[in-house]
C-alpha cells in the first residue's frame, strides 16, 4: 500500500458519492439505525458475501505472473503455437499445499501444487501439476477417499496420522509418492526452490499429425532445496505465510525465479510394449530410456495486484488444452478433465472463465456456444444461439477420427490396469531410497517417517506400516521399525495440559 493524500471520498457501488464510511445513519446519536441507510446496508450485506468457498484441495497457495519463452525447436513433436521456437507467452503460476485450509502453514509436509496457465494465441493452456513426478493413487475413483484421509476426521475435526497411514497401507500404489513426501522434497525451502512436473503422460501432435507421449519437467534454476522437519515446524508457528511471502518478496526485489522446461518424449508405439505402464501416474520413466529434451524458460516477474481477483479466483483446469497437445489413457488425467471445470462452476460460478484472470487473452475469433447464466458479461448480441444455423454464425463440425485420439478395445470392466513386467508398487520407490539418496537423506527419511508414525498411528496399524516400508526397502523398513519401537518405549513427555505462558 502506498501513502496518498485523501482528497476524495469513497463512492457507493452505483458510483455516487458515499455519505460516510464511519458513521451509520441514526435517529439522534444514540438512536436506532435507519433502514434507508442503503450505504450502510450495502456494506454489511456485501461483507457477508466477501468469500468464495475455498478450493476443496490446494486451498492455501500463492502465485505470480510471468512469461514462458520457447528457446528450442520441438516442432518435430508438437505444433502447439506456444511451443514454437522464439514464441513468448504470458502466463500465471500458482503454487499451493494440498491438504490444508486457506490459513494453514506453508511449511506443512505435503506435495506442492504447480499450476500454470499459459495465455496462448490458440486459447488458454493449463498445466496443473505438482512438485513431484508421481501421485498417490492411479484411479480417479480413489481420489476423494484419499483426500478425505489426509484432511480432517468426521468426529473431532482434527487431522489424524492414523487415518493417513490407514489409507496409505491399504493402497500400496501410494508408496512411491509417500517416499517422496517423507524425503527432502516433502517440505520445499520455497516455491522457487522446487521443480514442477506435469506428472501425467500427455500427448503431443506435430504438424504432420504424428503423435508422441510426453512428460513435462520444469527444473528450478534456483536449485531444489528443502527444509528439515525441525525448521519447517518452527517456521509454521512463526510465519504461516512463509512461502507466499518469499515469492512476493523475491519478485518485489527483482530476483525473478526461473525454471527450464524439459520434456521426456516417448514414441507413440513404444507405449504398447514399454516395461512399465507409461500411463500409470505412480511411475516415472527412466531418463536413460527417454532423456530430457529442453523446450524453454519460464520466468515469474510480476506479483498479482490483487490476491482475491487474480489468485483466489484463478481457475486452472487440465481440460484446457490447445491444438498439438492432448490427453492420454491415464485414468487419473481423464478423471481430472471432468473435475476442475465442475468445481470452478460451483466455487466461482458458471461464468468463471469470463473473469479477467481466466479469460483467453487472444479473443479474436472466439465464438462459444455457451450462453448467459449468473453474472454473464460476454454476449454475442443477436447472433443465433443454436447450431446448425443458416444465419452465418460459424460452428464446428469435425467428424471421424480425432488427431489427439488413441485406440482402445475390450469389454467394459471395472479393473486395475493390467500389470507389465516391471509394474510393481515398490521397485521405483526402493530405487529412489537405495540409488538416488545418500546416507544423510536416508537417515532424515527414517526420522521423518518415524516421527510421523509416532505422531498418532495406533499400535494396531504398526505391523502394516512396517511391512509397507520393508516392501520399499528391507533395511530402511527395519530402521523405521527400530526407531518407532524405541520411540514407543521412551515416549517424549506428552503435551502439558496446561501450556507454559498462561497468565
Ligand atoms: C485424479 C484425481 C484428482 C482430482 C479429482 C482432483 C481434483 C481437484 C480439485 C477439485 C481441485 C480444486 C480446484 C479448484 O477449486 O480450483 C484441485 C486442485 C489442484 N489439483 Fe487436483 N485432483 C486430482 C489429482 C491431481 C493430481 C494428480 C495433481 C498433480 C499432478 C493435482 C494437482 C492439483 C493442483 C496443483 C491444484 C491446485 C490448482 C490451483 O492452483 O488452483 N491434482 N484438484
Amino acid at each position: 500500500m502506498t501513502e496518498t493524500a485523501n482528497l476524495q471520498g469513497s463512492t457507493t457501488v452505483t458510483g455516487a458519492p458515499a455519505p460516510s464510511d464511519r458513521n451509520s445513519l441514526t435517529l439522534g446519536d444514540t438512536g436506532p439505525i435507519l433502514l434507508h441507510d442503503h450505504h450502510f446496508l450495502d456494506q454489511m450485506a456485501h461483507f457477508n458475501r466477501e468469500r468464495v468457498p475455498e478450493r476443496n484441495v490446494h486451498a492455501k497457495g500463492g502465485g505470480a505472473f510471468g512469461t514462458f519463452e520457447t528457446t528450442e525447436d520441438v516442432s518435430a513433436y508438437t505444433k502447439a503455437a506456444l511451443f514454437q521456437p522464439g514464441v513468448k507467452t504470458e502466463m500465471l503460476a500458482r503454487f499451493s499445499t494440498v491438504a490444508g485450509e486457506q490459513g494453514s502453514p506453508d511449511t506443512w509436509r505435503d506435495p506442492r501444487g504447480f499450476s500454470l496457465k499459459f495465455y496462448t494465441t490458440e486459447g488458454n493452456y493449463d498445466l496443473v501439476g505438482n512438485n513431484t513426478p508421481v501421485f498417490f493413487v492411479r484411479d480417479t475413483m480413489k481420489f476423494p477417499h484419499f483426500i478425505r484421509s489426509q484432511k480432517r476426521r468426521g468426529g473431532t475435526g482434527l487431522r489424524d496420522n492414523d487415518m493417513q497411514w490407514d489409507f496409505w497401507t491399504q493402497t500400496p500404489e501410494s508408496a512411491h509418492q509417500v517416499t517422496y513426501l517423507m524425503g527432502d522434497r516433502g517440505v520445499p525451502r520455497s516455491w522457487r526452490h522446487m521443480n514442477g512436473y506435469g506428472s501425467h503422460t500427455f500427448m503431443w501432435v506435430n504438424e504432420a499429425g504424428e503423435k508422441s507421449w510426453i512428460k513435462y519437467h520444469f527444473i528450478s534454476d534456483q536449485g531444489v532445496k528443502g527444509l528439515t522437519q525441525a525448521s519447517a515446524d518452527q517456521i509454521a508457528g512463526e510465519d504461516s505465510d512463509f512461502h507466499r511471502r518469499d515469492l512476493s518478496d523475491a519478485i518485489d526485489r527483482g530476483d525473478f525465479p526461473t525454471w527450464q522446461l524439459h520434456v521426456q518424449v516417448m514414441p507413440y508405439e513404444d507405449a504398447k510394449t514399454y516395461r512399465v505402464n507409461p500411463f500409470d501416474l505412480t511411475k516415472t520413466w527412466s531418463h536413460k530410456d527417454y532423456p530430457l529434451i529442453k523446450v524453454g524458460t519460464m520466468t515469474l516477474d510480476r506479483n498479482p495486484e490483487n490476491y482475491f481477483a487474480e489468485i483466489e479466483q484463478a481457475a486452472f483446469e487440465p481440460s484446457a488444452v490447445v491444438p498439438g497437445i492432448g490427453f492420454s489413457p491415464d485414468k487419473m488425467l481423464l478423471g481430472r478433465v471432468f473435475a476442475y471445470a465442475d468445481t470452478h462452476r460451483y466455487r466461482i460460478g458458471p461464468n468463471y472463465h469470463q473473469l479477467p484472470v481466466n479469460r483467453a487473452k487472444h479473443t479474436e475469433g472466439q465464438n462459444t456456444y455457451t450462453f448467459d447464466g449468473p453474472m454473464a458479461y460476454d454476449h454475442s448480441g443477436d447472433q443465433p444461439v443454436y447450431a446448425p444455423n443458416t444465419y452465418g454464425r460459424g460452428y464446428s463440425d469435425l467428424t471421424g477420427g480425432v488427431e489427439d485420439g488413441w485406440e482402445a478395445d475390450g469389454e467394459m470392466v471395472r479393473e486395475a490396469y493390467s500389470l507389465r513386467p516391471e509394474d510393481d508398487d515398490f521397485s521405483q520407490p526402493g530405487a529412489l531410497v537405495r540409488e538416488v539418496w545418500n546416507d544423510e537423506q536416508r537417515e532424515r527419511f527414517v526420522q521423518n517417517v518415524s516421527g510421523h508414525i509416532l505422531g498418532g498411528v495406533s499400535d494396531r496399524l504398526l505391523p502394516l506400516v512396517f511391512e509397507y516400508w520393508k516392501n520399499v526397502d528391507p533395511e530402511t523398513g527395519k530402521k523405521i521399525e527400530e526407531t518407532v519401537t524405541a520411540g514407543k518405549a521412551d515416549p517424549p513427555a506428552p503435551h502439558p495440559t496446561e501450556p507454559e505462558g498462561v497468565i
